[in-house]
């Protein structure tokens, strides 16, 4: 038997340590340290002794070169298109996923909802829940009009019970385990949910999945500060990291892919929570962008990141003259230090002078935006509010304004208006040299270096600084600009009638 000895692991970061400290040297946190027992077949701490003996009884594998036929790896059809298109085409068979997310965030119905549409389609689903009686699965079900899926459904928390029970019968070809944080293995000695279990657990499921070819869905649950609690070791070991995230005030969930070893990570999934469980939105931006008016002045919409996934959002401004003494600004979603500074530049450098205005400024859709990169979609709201030149409701904005007037490039310029471009806008103005910055993709034909490029099927007007945005607008020029009625255009998906 493998000598067993004491090691001391990080609850958060998963770094081990031969002694125990108040503050992990890994990732900074303080009282994430817990003394666990190796039983010395725990993966990564159990090696030093299994390595001399399989070195002696290791059989030589043949080596390969990189060149030769490889197959797209076969993939499990959802029946749900945002889920696919996270996926990336489809759950790869034999692949092991982690879907994290807050608790209460609707994990559990996303996978009950997959897990069914899959059985639906004549697949066997094994669904076990550690977390929930097999009585509250039912329920749950029920609710979602799922109670007649051929869903087979354990509540078991044991991994080698689920072991045992996965491979008798015919292979699954979707399981889905609810959730990692709740199973316990005998392979690892020490309490259920520290790191050493969960990683073990999550090994051995890993290892059924590539050796029997079933995909193999793991919830995790994510803590306060966003990371998968515990497990973050989990992550390397998986081919994909999915997070649902979403505000508990808001209806909208977003299934976004972090990681994907088959497949992109920049896709998002959105979904809407209702009374009958978790409901697609093929455009996700209507949501954000919500009832617009392209023909009022005021507004601009923003192509922002919300972490490493774009999101149109719509910004709103008015401004009017004051009644008053001094002048209000009222911010909602956006801080109003920032919007200060975009006045005093506007001021400074452009002589739009607001000083006698209220300014009213909202993001729309109740999000909060903490990017500096929306700088410019705001300063051209309030531009237009000012002047009363509507802007195009096809065009979206970005970009970071410096305290001299200039604009600043921002990051992955290409995401942003992939994602116009995918919902029908037709151009965006953006800090010149932002294209260069992410990869000198900028067509620059006949050196026009302001003139409107067409690259990725959107007019790209590189603005020099803020000035430039102002004369813009107030010129109408670009193509940016309507003055007149659209009329029977078509508009941008989820755009104003
Ligand atoms: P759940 O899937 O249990 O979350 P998780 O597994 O991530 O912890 O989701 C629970 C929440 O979703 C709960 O607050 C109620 C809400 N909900 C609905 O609004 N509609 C529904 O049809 C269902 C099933 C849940
Ligand atoms: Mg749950």
């Amino acid at each position: 038997m493998a000598k067993r000895s004491t090691r001391f692991v990080c609850q958060n970061c998963g770094s081990v340590s031969a002694r125990w400290a108040g503050r992990c040297d890994g990732c900074g946190e303080w009282n994430t340290i817990v003394e666990e027992v190796d039983g010395g077949q725990s993966g990564v701490g159990g090696a030093p002794a299994g390595l001399a003996v399989s070195a002696k009884r290791g059989r030589v594998v043949p080596l390969v070169a990189l060149s030769g036929e490889a197959k797209e790896a076969p993939r499990l059809a959802s029946g749900m298109n945002e889920l696919e298109r996270v996926t990336g085409g489809g759950f790869v068979r034999g692949s092991a996923l982690l879907v994290g997310g807050d608790p209460g965030i609707g994990k559990s119905t996303l996978l009950i909802q997959a897990a069914a549409a899959m059985a639906e389609a004549g697949h066997r689903v094994v669904y076990v829940s550690g977390e929930e009686a097999i009585g509250q699965v039912r329920l749950r079900a029920e609710r979602l009009g799922l109670g007649k899926a051929p869903v087979a459904l354990a509540a078991e928390t044991s991994v080698e019970d689920i072991l045992a029970t996965l491979s008798a019968g015919p292979v699954p070809a979707f399981v889905v385990v609810d959730s990692i944080q709740t199973l316990w293995t005998e392979l690892a000695e020490s309490a259920p949910g520290t790191v050493t279990q969960v990683r073990t657990a999550a090994q051995a499921l890993i290892r059924w999945a590539k050796a029997s070819g079933a995909t193999v869905v793991l919830v995790g649950h994510v803590t306060k500060d966003g990371q998968i609690a515990g497990p973050r070791v989990v992550e390397h070991m998986v081919d994909a990291v999915l997070y649902f995230e979403g505000d508990d005030a808001q209806r909208f969930r977003v299934l976004r892919s972090v990681k994907n070893r088959f497949g992109a990570t920049d896709e998002i999934g959105v979904f809407e929570m209702t009374g009958a469980g978790l409901r697609e939105v093929a455009n996700p931006s209507e949501l954000f962008l919500g009832e617009r008016d392209g023909r009022s002045p005021g507004t601009a919409v923003f192509a922002g990141m919300e972490g490493s996934r774009p999101l149109l959002i719509e910004i709103q401004a008015l401004v009017a003259p004051t009644s008053l003494g001094t002048a209000r600004r009222a911010v909602v979603g956006w801080d109003g230090n920032r919007l200060s500074m975009i006045l005093a530049v506007l001021e400074a450098h452009c002589g739009v002078r607001l000083g006698q205005h209220d300014v009213y400024l909202n993001v729309a859709g109740g999000l909060r935006i903490a990017e500096p990169a929306a700088d410019l979609a705001v300063a051209a709201a309030l531009v237009s509010s000012l002047t009363g030149v509507a802007l195009s409701g096809e065009s979206v904005y970005f970009g970071e304004i410096g305290l001299s007037g200039a604009i600043r490039p921002v990051a992955r310029a290409d995401a942003r208006l992939k994602e116009a471009e995918r919902l029908g806008f037709r151009s965006a103005m953006l800090p010149a040299g932002n294209l260069e910055a992410n990869g000198g993709r900028a067509a620059r034909e006949g050196g026009k270096a302001t003139g409107a490029v067409p690259i990725a099927g959107l007019d790209l007007a590189e603005l020099q600084g803020l000035a430039d945005l102002v004369a813009r607008i107030a010129a109408g020029s670009g193509g940016i600009v309507h003055r007149v009625p659209i009329g029977d255009r078509p508009r941008p998906a989820g755009a104003a009638r």
